[in-house]
């Protein structure tokens, strides 16, 4: 904090309480859910919530945070994986969840405005009429804003890109109260600076999102999913830097180890070959899908894959990535009472197989479990450490190959993290990965709140 003025919590409370009755709370119980989200992270309660009904009350409420120099922190549904979320120097929770209204959808244009705290599966059960959907799915029902704060992706990036490709304009509030827009509409600007990307990943520390505009696409006529499995891991992944090379229009291609296989068989009742497993999906027309999915059965055979079984009808489909978005449960339930360290790099999509094969051998060699899977099109993956986090051995060892993958990824031009964020886990690696720019991202911080009351404790130091 501002080491000149004193953080003063118990008068912003106080007003706080007035200004929003029982909108407003201190009680424990409330707190404590919105002390963590689902990482591994420790948590830390806020010393209070409140729950805003719009955009002006929102800026209410950080002004008061402002005149007291007590930290804010906008809450979403808490589905963050390096707590990003975790009110770490207390202070007040924004939870968003009345803010929850489609606010427009136009079929003309392919968009839609959404208050925050709107998820993505009910955006989309909300359009399901009009022949359009939001493609952005990183699992968990997490709210738009929060996708936008975290610059999530997930599975169908390959195909249709992260939310910093999909997000058209955001209504911020600033640390100081002021609300921006931060664009118009139009799917292309040279005005100006991009504001808009510089909110989309800033994860809370620049100001809060309360309304986003993204992009919509046209439901593909023909969805098909695929499962297939290889007899090596190299064959898998060549596979997949095969498929992108070759620009063949995928729109899912995830990756499961054999660890991960096993434990997604036994924990959604499935019964894949536990093998290196390749879980395909494409769109277009029959025909398209067709001879796309050839392709890609061709290069698999090439490279130790098996014949595609194919998931068309729509249950099954479902059922498939339902089973994929529950790698989290089912990995937990490897080891009951564990808690998972989720890490996550990214590399170019040519270094991919070396990155994997020599993570593994990492985890061959420790006594960590931990499944990989990942949305390799993009040349991500993550490892799921199963820990106790209250084991300072497990913790220092998980440390240690965090620490190996994510150098070996920046060592390949890639990143110490493809979506999940900086929040509290990657913050040391912050500046091996961006160098001086750290310091260019220090001054923007500093300019837009001085005082460091948004999400403190966040990306980088200050
Ligand atoms: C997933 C999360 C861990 O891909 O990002 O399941
Ligand atoms: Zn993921």
């Amino acid at each position: 904090m501002n080491a000149a003025v004193a953080q003063q919590t118990q008068p912003a409370l106080d007003e706080l309480a007035r200004l929003f009755a029982d909108r407003f709370t201190t009680s424990t119980g409330v707190r404590d859910h919105h002390s963590k989200d689902e990482s591994w992270h420790h948590p830390h309660r806020p010393d209070a919530v409140v729950f805003p009904n719009t955009t002006e009350e929102v800026s209410l409420i950080v002004q008061v945070c402002a005149k007291y120099r007590v930290p804010v922190v906008a809450y979403g549904t808490g589905t963050s994986l390096e707590g990003n979320c975790v009110p770490e120097h207390g202070g007040v929770v924004v939870d968003l969840e009345r803010m929850n209204q489609v606010l427009r959808v136009s079929t003309d244009d392919l968009d839609a405005t959404v208050q925050a705290r709107v998820t993505r599966k009910q955006l989309n059960e909300y359009i399901k009429d009009t022949g359009l959907f939001f493609p952005v799915d990183p699992g968990a029902d997490a709210s738009i804003g929060g996708m936008a704060a975290t610059r999530a992706s997930g599975t169908n990036a390959v195909r249709y890109g992260t939310m910093r490709e999909n997000v058209l304009a955001l209504t911020v509030v600033l640390a100081d109260g002021r609300i921006i827009r931060t664009s118009r509409r139009a799917r292309k600007s040279a005005a100006g600076y991009d504001l808009t990307r510089l909110f989309v990943g800033s994860e809370g520390t620049l100001g809060i999102i309360t309304e986003v505009t993204v992009r919509l696409y046209g439901v593909p006529e023909v969805m098909g999913a695929a499962v297939c499995s290889f007899d090596t891991l190299e064959g898998a992944v060549n596979t997949v830097i095969q498929t992108i090379q070759l620009g063949i229009p995928i729109a899912r291609i995830e990756l499961l180890d054999e660890v991960q296989m096993g434990a997604v068989n036994n924990y959604s009742k499935l019964d894949y070959p536990v093998k290196n497993t390749l879980f395909l999906e494409f769109h277009g027309t029959e025909a398209g899908v067709k001879e796309q999915a050839e392709m890609v059965q061709s290069i698999a055979n090439e490279n130790t894959g098996g014949t595609f079984q194919w998931t068309t009808k729509e249950e099954e489909r479902r059922r498939l990535w339902q089973a994929r978005h529950d790698v989290t449960w089912a990995s937990k339930s490897l080891r009951p009472g564990c808690s998972i360290w989720a890490t996550d790099v990214c590399v170019p999509i040519s270094r991919l197989a070396e990155c994997i094969l020599e993570s593994k051998k990492d985890l061959q060699e420790s006594f960590l479990i931990a499944p990989l899977v990942g949305h390799v099109g993009d040349g991500n993956f993550h490892l799921g450490f199963l820990i106790n986090r209250d084991d300072p051995k497990e913790i220092a060892e998980a440390e240690r190959l965090n620490e190996r993958l994510v150098m070996r990824a920046l060592a390949m031009d890639g990143t110490c993290t493809g979506e999940h964020g900086i929040g509290l886990g990657k913050m040391k690696f912050l500046t091996a990965e961006h160098g001086d720019a750290v310091a260019v991202m220090r001054q923007i911080k500093i300019a837009l709140d001085p005082l460091n009351i948004m999400n403190p404790g966040k990306i980088f130091s200050v």
